[in-house]
């Protein structure tokens, strides 16, 4: 038997999890509110996976060669000998559940949203946890560079409403895997004349996913991965087309975004457009990096032929200030994604027969991290996240006043009226007190006599004059009284 712990030792939560307390998680529910409503607004339709998958799953799209595969992955034996680990991230079930139950057949494209968890076994800090959330947006069976760009304005709008200011958007291509085949093989050639210079884990990547080398966090790699050939310029035709596209989508939302080179996402299941959505928050803007920016209002479409992007002809740098959040001097994401064409196919289908069955092909989505925006928030005093505190305060003395009081609460949620009460503060004193710190307007005193009598007194908090009314005339009362 192994020893009793010592009882001074409580057991708290593990490494890189949290217990969201109820103001902050006010905040988190407000947060996945807005970004399922504007969601179903624009007809994306809710699902819901397990939290475990088969490995595979995983192995498979996410690509074996990424941190999230070779590190980061809770997996675990059942004891059927099954390999599950726990969900790291949201797409490949969806394609997994999209595939499994037919959802090919549907009209297309299918829309879906979904929130959750997800677990990835990270070191923790600030804005990256084990466990975290997730609203995810996800647009299946649709090829066009419009299904791009709604997925990054409706994070935008989601942001926008809940009070986030200079939010930006960083945007590349990283064409289809056509492309990429001999954008890899010149980035390879790159890297290896410097190779001596890369840091440990990049050596490594030249050989397993050269393209990672370009968003390494080490200085030195970062200064030779500047003059790296960019992706762009290996793209085909169609794919620059398409770029193009969603970049002039972004000019007619008023969307501003970077052209980020080295924006290659940690991911191997995605083909052309990749996105990520940053901003600021007060706390830090007496810290300022420049950060080169093209915004729409400054040029009218996206010329990004013949390798040409649209930096090019942007305006001056100018001088943005740093994101929510950091890791090792980098900004965090709030939000991130992009398209995924050839998913599908990786895990097992075939590519469309018939004309009838292009009518799937092409899938286009993003997540939402849920605590970096609540946590942004919260930096913020919750901006943006109105919650109304309830105007009426119930006061119940003794046991029958507190039976009858439960037949009159039901009463006020029927009538969507918000009255808070204590169930076990008995003393009119207390219950006062506590009605006042709530600031409510008015308090409803219900004691024994008035139990008998079918009345309440009611209180105005800030004059302190009390009324008798009978209880089946209350809601009327009250509701008169709001209206004054
Ligand atoms: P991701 O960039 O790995 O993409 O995650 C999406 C967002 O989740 C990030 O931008 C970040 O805000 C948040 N996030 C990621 N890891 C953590 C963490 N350890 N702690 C806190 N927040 C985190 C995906 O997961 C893709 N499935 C997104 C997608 C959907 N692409 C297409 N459709």
């Amino acid at each position: 038997m192994p020893k009793s712990k010592n009882k001074k030792e409580l057991l708290q939560n593990p490494k890189g999890t949290r217990d969201v307390l109820p103001f902050d998680a006010v905040v988190w529910q407000a947060v996945e509110e807005k970004a399922r409503e504007i969601a179903e607004y624009y007809g994306f339709r809710p699902i819901r996976m397990p939290h475990i998958e088969h490995t595979e799953l995983f192995t498979t799209s996410v690509g074996e060669a990424t941190d999230i595969v070779e590190k980061q992955m809770y997996t675990f034996r059942t004891r059927g000998k099954d390999s599950l680990t726990l969900r790291p991230e949201g797409t490949a079930p969806i394609m997994r559940a999209y595939i499994q139950h037919g959802m090919r057949t549907w009209p297309q494209p299918v829309m879906l949203y979904y929130s959750g968890s997800f677990f990835r076994h990270e070191r923790p800090q600030k804005g990256r946890y084990r466990e975290f959330g997730q609203f995810g947006l996800e647009i299946l069976g649709a090829e066009g560079a419009v299904a791009d760009a709604l997925i990054i304005r409706l994070f935008m709008l989601v942001f926008e409403e809940l009070g986030f200011k200079k939010m930006m958007v960083h945007v590349n291509t990283l064409g289809d895997k056509a492309c990429r085949e001999d954008y890899r093989k010149d980035l390879v050639a790159h890297f290896r004349k410097k190779q001596n210079y890369l840091c440990t884990e990049c050596r490594r990547r030249l050989k397993t996913n050269p393209l990672r080398i370009l968003d390494c966090v080490e200085e030195k790699c970062q200064e030779i991965a500047t003059d790296a050939p960019q992706c762009i310029e290996y793209a085909c035709d169609a794919c620059k087309e398409h770029f193009r596209e969603v970049l002039e989508f972004l000019d007619k939302a008023s969307i501003p975004y970077f052209l980020d080179h080295k924006l290659v996402r940690g991911l191997d299941y995605y083909s052309r457009t990749v996105f990520e959505i940053f901003t600021e928050t007060a706390e830090e803007k007496k810290e300022e990096v420049p950060v080169e920016v093209s915004e729409s209002a400054d040029s009218e479409s996206a010329d990004i032929e013949g390798g040409e992007s649209k930096e090019a002809d942007a305006p001056p740098p100018k001088k943005e200030e740093k994101p929510a959040h950091k890791e090792e001097g980098r900004p965090l994401a709030l939000a991130s994604g992009g398209r995924y064409d050839s998913l599908a196919y990786d895990l097992g289908i075939q590519e469309p027969q018939s004309e009838e069955e292009e009518a799937w092909k092409g899938a286009v989505g993003g997540a939402i991290g849920l605590d970096r925006v609540v946590e942004g928030l919260l930096s913020q005093k919750g901006k943006g996240i109105k919650k109304e505190n309830p105007k009426v305060f119930l006061i119940q003395l003794g046991p029958q006043a507190k039976q009858q009081s439960l037949l009159l609460l039901e009463q006020f949620r029927k009538n969507r009226l918000s009255v808070a009460s204590s169930l076990s503060k008995d003393n009119i004193k207390n219950q006062l007190g506590f009605a006042a710190k709530l600031g409510v307007s008015y308090s409803i005193i219900l004691g024994q006599k008035e139990t008998i009598d079918n009345t309440v007194i009611v209180r105005d908090m800030e004059t302190g004059m009390q009324e008798i009314v009978p209880q089946s005339k209350l809601l009327d009362y009250l509701k008169k009284k709001k209206k004054k």
